[in-house]
């Protein structure tokens, strides 16, 4: 699979066929994310992974404190930052908007909201839950390094077929999760990850996010000119010139 593909194609899957994954792919593709690189080279990354029993007793876990506590523990790390600003809001609130469209959730509705919310607190069905986190000592660059790690993940998940959700909703169960792994306190739980095939019936997996266009985040100095209309042109037979 080219580059360009895997993330064309990745996505955040939110409904999983049961289909369980084998140990030697899920093996292969963490082995293969850890050429991300990292400041200095700290590979700050460190990964757990359930599936099966462990997977079911876990969940069961969650299941009962969250009949209790819908809202979970509460997060050791701001999600958001408070009082988000524009355009980061209006992104925010249309890809909820148009996630719930899939499913014919009005914004009214916040019952059927929260139901699909939950469904975070099952990986989305899907048959491997894995939980990415990192030392406390750790600042915004190794944070950076994380999310490349993860990154590297999903893509390498699509090449073998597979897809993925990164679930930060996981931090408001920090300390269950950290209990559940025997995190030692010097670790701290970033984000969850859902893994599996996709279920390709499930409406909620025909979301398609936006992408703001390319001038709204980069800016590019000193191409000539000559070169930038080359570039502008649409995907098709070049002039012969070029
Ligand atoms: C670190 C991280 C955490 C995320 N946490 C959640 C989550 O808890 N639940 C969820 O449904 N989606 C979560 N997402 C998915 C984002 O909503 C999604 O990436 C974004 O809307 C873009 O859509 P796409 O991934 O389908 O391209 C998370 C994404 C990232 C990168």
């Amino acid at each position: 699979m080219k580059v360009s593909t895997a993330i064309d194609s990745r996505m955040s899957c939110r409904a999983f066929l049961p289909t369980p994954v084998s140990e030697s792919t899920v093996r292969t593709i963490l082995e293969t994310a850890k050429r991300a690189p990292s400041g200095g080279n700290l590979q700050p990354w460190h990964c757990h992974v359930l599936t099966g029993e462990p997977l079911a007793r876990f969940l069961d876990v969650i299941g009962k404190r969250l009949a209790h506590h819908p809202r979970g523990e509460g997060a050791e790390y701001d999600v958001y930052p408070p009082g988000l600003t524009e355009p980061y809001r209006g992104r925010r609130y249309k890809c909820g908007e148009d996630m719930y469209a899939t499913i014919g959730v009005v914004r009214e509705d916040k019952p059927a909201r929260l139901r699909q919310f939950a469904r975070n607190y099952g990986f989305f069905g899907a048959p491997v839950g894995m939980f990415f986190c990192i030392d406390r000592q750790m600042g915004p660059p190794q944070w950076a390094d994380l999310g490349m790690y993860m990154q590297s993940v999903m893509l390498l998940a699509r090449e073998h077929g597979l897809h993925t959700c990164p679930q930060e909703a996981w931090a408001v169960w920090h300390q269950a999760v950290a209990e559940f792994l025997a995190l030692p306190p010097t670790m701290m739980l970033f984000s969850g990850m859902a893994l599996g095939y996709r279920d390709e019936a499930a409406p909620i997996n025909r979301l398609r996010t936006d992408r703001a266009p390319l001038e709204e985040f980069a800016s590019l100095q000193g191409f000539p000119a000559s070169e930038n209309l080359t570039k502008a042109q649409p995907p098709g037979p070049r002039p012969a010139s070029s």
